[in-house]
């Protein structure tokens, strides 16, 4: 369990909207169930907006209850659906998306998705004092101002557990794997799938990775014996389907490495019980942050206690890769 805030309430609500933007991730259910049910307990209506901001701008609108939000906790994907909505970059999209919020007498939003979402929820706070909330969930976790993001522990299992089928394949025929996953252009969802798989070796956009030294340790540890199959994971690194070409060139090198795009399966599946308990307290405490009176804010975790970081500082600012990620993957691979 996570330490949690004193909370004072200094203000009230009487109707908000959550929606849930960008690439999915699970946890994104329980989360939405998390802050149904704390917002009904303040006798706060909460309506759900179907599509991210796109079906904001299309009036999707849910009054969601206590009852329209069970048997959500265990189910992957987003019950709201979520959508990505370049036009929200316009201001014009966005003062509409303000008047259907007022139209509506929504007092408030919480946005829950990766930092293109947030920063949607920052302009509508800045351009119309609207107050907003937003939750990390992206299985990148690649936010600034939180150590975990909803879906990021899950898409490393459903990663660990596609390795462990193709290390069997790759025992049995002596072979290595450059196995890609997702993050975008972050390294973490790679080095933590690649730390808990046992992979020989990972390739992240923080590093530069030599292909020639690749493939020569690969064939060096042939020769002595240290090991004749084996996995690389691979970060897509913005550039999905790179995996292909990296294989290509190995095989120039003499080796004859295999290719497994894990892809968007990566971004499906039941949320374990890590993702739900962060959605259930992050969802909860969003609620509470609100009535506190904090707004323009991201509820997440830093060092085990849920924390709150203006939104300015979450989409301006960049989250490094942890030294000691690297360094414990370097030690391993002796
Ligand atoms: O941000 C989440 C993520 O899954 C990234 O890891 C990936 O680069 C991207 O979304 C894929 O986006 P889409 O589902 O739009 O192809």
């Amino acid at each position: 369990m996570y330490q949690l805030p004193q909370y004072s309430h200094i203000t009230s609500f009487s109707k908000v909207a959550i929606l849930t933007s960008g690439g999915d991730s699970p946890g994104m259910n329980p989360a939405i169930r998390a802050l149904v049910r704390t917002a009904t307990s303040f006798g706060i209506e909460v309506i759900g907006i179907h599509r991210g901001y796109a079906g904001l701008l299309n009036e999707e609108f849910e009054t969601l209850n206590s009852k329209s939000v069970s048997g959500l906790c265990h189910r992957g994907g987003t019950y709201l659906k979520s959508a990505r909505c370049l036009e929200f970059h316009e201001a014009a999209t966005r003062q509409r998306a303000f008047d259907i919020l007022s139209k509506h007498g929504i007092e408030a939003l919480i946005v829950i998705g990766g930092d293109g979402s947030l920063s949607g929820a920052h302009e509508l706070y800045q351009e119309f004092s609207i107050p907003v909330i937003g939750l990390p969930g992206t299985i990148d976790n690649d936010i600034y101002g939180t150590d975990d993001s909803i879906g990021f522990d899950t898409a490393v299992t459903t990663a660990v557990e596609g390795i462990d089928k193709i290390s069997d394949t790759a025992y049995s025929h002596d072979r290595h794997f450059l196995v890609e996953v997702m993050g975008r252009n972050y390294g973490l969802l790679a080095c933590h799938v690649a730390i808990a798989a046992g992979a020989e070796m990972v390739i992240v956009p923080e590093h530069q990775s030599d292909i020639t030294d690749i493939s020569q340790q690969l064939a060096q540890r042939r020769k002595e014996g240290i090991g004749s199959s084996g996995i690389i994971v691979v970060a897509e690194a913005g550039k999905s389907g790179w995996s292909n070409q990296l294989s290509e060139e190995m095989r120039q090198l003499g080796e004859d490495p295999r290719v497994c795009v894990l892809g968007h399966l990566q971004r499906g599946g039941k949320p374990t019980a890590h993702d739900r308990l962060l959605a259930a307290t992050l969802g909860n405490c969003a609620i509470h942050t609100l009535l506190e009176g904090k707004t323009d804010v991201m509820v997440g975790v830093t060092k085990g206690a849920v924390s709150t970081t203006p939104l300015e500082a979450v989409i301006t600012q960049k989250k490094g890769l942890p030294v000691e990620v690297m360094d414990l993957i370097n030690e391993l691979q002796h």
